[in-house]
């Protein structure tokens, strides 16, 4: 039996958690940081930064509180080394190097991505590799086939925008505020999606890449045109989104041999619309369909502690550096067309 103090401070969220082997969460913290950012309608990379530097020590501190832990009863310290928001991971991964060798303790440095894509395998005993996984977040937008541990092959990626920055982007024209996903699809409810014509970008193309660009255009002139009910548009919108993801995800499914399951992971695998389609098209495929449950899917330390358990045994030194950017896959190939994001 293990146990991991994780850290998380890639983006918005200050969070810390104890994870143990047998899969129980000791305890955990998230201190959002919403209300800083809601007046830009977008995270602020130094306000983030800052927000970070203040809030991190004192609730790991009261994280191990909850627990009734001291720091040196924990076997290792997982922080998330990037990719993300360099102030913020800079600040994590400092506290955790600090921490590790006050303690003298082994420090791990997990890829942001690698907590979303193993976070399933801390809900589910039954998880087994390799599995298909969806990864949609605020910042990333990829079908990846997951192996094993730090074993990843990238099938598709997106040329733009990622679909929770579609969501965001959306909620902004829809004057929904930030973060816009949940407000997205709590409005799309009271709307029909089908009066409003949006287009599917990329839809039947051989890759299972993604592009939401257009589609964020699209919703755009049709707010402008100022016809339409905002509740049609948010409808329209996550349909379009949904059928685009689906149609991707499917020709994934074709392109490998059979999978354990299909999984989603990441910020937007909240959104219970698009869990709906993707459990059908599982079942389409004879498939179990995963999903965290939706507080293991938005930006948490739970996820990096647990791929600090699935990586116990591991140290890194301290003087790993934080990492703007970390593909899981490095051998994947870039896409074309694809803009910096890829
Ligand atoms: O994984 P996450 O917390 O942070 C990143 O690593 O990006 O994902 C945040 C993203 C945001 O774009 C947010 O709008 C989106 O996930 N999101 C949703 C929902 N809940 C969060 N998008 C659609 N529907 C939701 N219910
Ligand atoms: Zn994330």
């Amino acid at each position: 039996m293990g146990i991991v103090l994780g850290i998380e401070s890639s983006c918005d969220e200050t969070a810390a958690a104890l994870v143990d082997s047998g899969r129980r969460v000791l305890a955990q913290r998230i201190a959002s940081q919403d209300e800083a950012h809601r007046p830009y309608g977008g995270v602020v990379p130094e306000i983030a930064a800052r927000a970070h530097a203040e809030r991190l020590a004192p609730l790991i501190a009261a994280t191990l509180a909850d627990a009734g832990m001291e720091l040196g009863e924990v076997d290792a310290i997982a922080a998330t080394a990037g990719p993300g928001l360099i102030g913020g991971v800079m600040v994590g991964l400092v506290t955790a190097k600090a921490l590790a060798m006050a303690e003298d303790k082994p420090l791990i440095a997990i890829n942001h991505l690698e907590g979303h894509a193993l976070s399933p395998r801390l809900a589910d005993l039954a998880l087994q590799f390799p599995y298909l996984l969806l990864l949609v977040s605020g910042g990333h937008c990829q079908l990846l086939l997951v192996k094993g541990v730090g074993q990843y092959r990238r099938l598709g990626t997106t040329i733009d925008d990622a679909l929770g920055e579609a969501f965001d982007k959306t909620a902004k024209i829809l004057g929904l505020g930030y973060p816009g996903g949940p407000a997205v699809e709590r409005l799309a409810r009271e709307g029909d999606p089908r009066a409003v014509p949006l287009p599917r970008p990329l839809l039947g193309s051989a890759e299972p890449h993604f592009s939401f660009a257009g589609l964020k255009s699209a919703v755009l002139r049709a707010r402008q045109a100022g016809i339409h009910a905002d509740a049609d548009i948010a409808a329209a919108f996550q349909q379009a989104a949904i059928d685009c993801v689906i149609d991707r995800t499917h020709k994934a499914l074709q392109a490998i041999d059979m999978p354990s399951a299909l999984v989603v992971a990441g910020g937007v695998a909240a959104n219970q619309a698009m869990r709906s389609a993707l459990e059908e098209l599982a079942g389409e495929f004879g498939l179990p369909f995963v999903a965290p449950p939706p507080a293991l899917c938005t930006d948490n330390a739970a996820m990096i502690a647990w791929a600090g358990i699935e990586r116990l045994g591991q140290s890194d030194p301290l003087d790993f550096a934080a990492r703007p950017r970390w593909p899981l896959d490095p051998d994947a190939a870039p896409v074309r067309g694809a803009g910096v994001k890829a």
